[in-house]
């Protein structure tokens, strides 16, 4: 059975670079062949603030955007967050959009393309693994860091990763599909 990949672009800035780092792991990630993909863009789905009355975990939604963000992250397996590095923290857009929903996250796996200056986003990443423990979200030991973005960004704005970052990310995916196939009988 093939296991559904939500690759999140967790900025939203205009300008940002997540899409184009985004864009190559979701390339690699239909190459590895592992998963159906599928590309989440937190930007098109413009979460306000959480604004719903009621905690997440007795799912009484009352708006529709929680709802529709509730039916996207309920159809995947597992997701990979790509991800910058904000204040030496984890984005404010991606922290909200993990705070909105808690079942939906449960006994799914997790990895993480992180980008920044010279941390590559690295302190985000560890903050947002704080987070998952709450929520019961399995993050893989192999990660993708990429230190000093703009750097691997071509004239047309395409991402160019090294041979290090290409590695890492079919480490991850091999990984994804390990843990998330582990999982399925807790997810059934
Ligand atoms: C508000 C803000 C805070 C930032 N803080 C950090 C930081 O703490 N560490 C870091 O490595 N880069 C930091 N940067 C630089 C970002 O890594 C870089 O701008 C990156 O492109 C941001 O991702 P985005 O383009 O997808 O928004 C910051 C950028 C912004 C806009």
């Amino acid at each position: 059975m093939t296991h559904h990949l939500q690759i999140v672009i967790g900025s939203t800035r205009p300008g940002r670079v997540g899409p184009a780092v985004a864009h190559w792991f979701a390339r690699t990630a239909r190459e590895h062949g592992g998963f159906d993909i599928e590309l989440v863009d937190l930007a098109d789905l413009d979460l306000p603030l959480l604004d719903e009355p009621n905690h997440p975990r007795l799912q009484e939604y009352r708006n529709a955007h929680t709802k529709m963000w509730s039916d996207t992250v309920q159809r995947a397996d597992a997701f990979v967050f790509v991800h910058p590095e904000y204040n030496f923290g984890v984005n404010a857009a991606l922290k909200n959009a993990l705070d909105y929903l808690v079942h939906e996250w449960r006994d799914k796996t997790v990895g993480l393309v992180s980008y920044g200056g010279v941390s590559g986003g690295l302190r985000a990443a560890q903050m947002l693994k704080q987070s998952f423990s709450a929520l019961g979200l399995f993050a893989v030991p192999a990660a993708v860091t990429v230190p000093f973005v703009a750097e691997h960004l071509n004239v047309l704005g395409e991402f160019e990763p090294t041979p290090i970052m290409q590695d890492s990310a079919q480490l991850m995916l091999d990984e994804l599909v390990r843990l998330t196939g582990a999982l399925a009988p807790l997810r059934a």
